[in-house]
């Protein structure tokens, strides 16, 4: 990819600003500082590759060149967005399935937003906030995708078994094509943010639904219950073996399947 085939491939979606590198840090960090600079709302960062690439919960993402897609949209949360904060991650792991489902393929969404094909995560969504006297300024929604088998990171690397959507697509796959097809469904969800149809259509696409999973969170404490669904705030509804229901927020969770 190279920044002139991206903005031809983009130039009818209403992207307010693009910055592409061939090789950067982390597109979030320099989406961020633009954002703090002054970036309107959706202003495009793209990279072929990330030497710093930031994963949840400080853990590295790998991007080698030219086998991936890396990118970080800045968004100036609208006034009715700025209570629903915590769902913007949704809103990039929903772009990503509907991109991906228009492959032919079958994506789910390992609650909160990374982006599973048969069990295996192929996406992450890192959503980082620029505040100003208690007020989010603006949002950035940062976007991984493992493209090509050479963009998935060795075993070793791993907390949680990954693909890519060439291995799982059976074929080569055009990355610019991609990259619009994310960015126009994740416009296409902005505009019905945090609506019951927003909700739905995350929940109907969750991954281990009534299934058995632990929830574990950061300071290593686990439960196990069943998925059920999600709650009117994007948290995660599930039973218990004993039959009540608990909820898991948003934060660092790891959640897995019980085997
Ligand atoms: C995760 O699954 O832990 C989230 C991964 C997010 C990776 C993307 S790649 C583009 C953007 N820049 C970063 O440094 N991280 C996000």
């Amino acid at each position: 990819m190279n920044e002139h085939d991206i903005r031809k491939s983009l130039s009818d979606l209403p992207l307010q600003g693009l910055r592409f590198y061939e090789q950067t840090s982390s597109t979030n960090d320099v989406a961020l500082a633009w954002a703090t600079d002054g970036a309107l709302d959706l202003s495009l960062v793209c990279a072929e590759e990330q030497t710093r690439g930031r994963g949840r919960g400080s853990r590295h993402w790998l991007t080698p060149p030219g086998v991936a897609l890396a990118f970080s949209l800045v968004v100036r949360p609208k006034p009715e967005e700025v209570s629903s904060l915590p769902l913007f991650s949704a809103l990039g792991a929903l772009a990503v399935c509907e991109a991906v489902e228009s492959l032919g393929l079958h994506p789910e969404i390992k609650w909160p937003n990374d982006v599973l094909l048969n069990q295996r995560k192929f996406c992450g969504v890192l959503a980082d906030a620029v505040w100003l006297a208690e007020k989010a300024d603006s949002v950035v929604l940062g976007i991984g995708v493992n493209v090509a088998p050479a963009s998935v990171p060795p075993p070793d690397e791993l907390n949680f078994p990954a693909t890519c959507l060439e291995s799982e697509a059976g074929r080569s796959l055009d990355r610019l094509s991609l990259l619009r097809e994310i960015l126009s469904a994740l416009l296409y969800w902005r505009a019905l943010f945090s609506s019951d149809l927003f909700m739905l259509t995350w929940e109907q696409r969750l991954a281990f639904r009534g299934q058995l999973v632990e929830v574990r969170g950061e300071a290593g404490e686990g439960r196990i219950g069943q998925v059920e669904g999600l709650e009117r705030d994007g948290s995660l509804r599930l039973c218990s073996p004993g039959g009540s229901t608990f909820t898991v927020q948003f934060g660092e969770v790891h959640l897995r399947p019980v085997v």
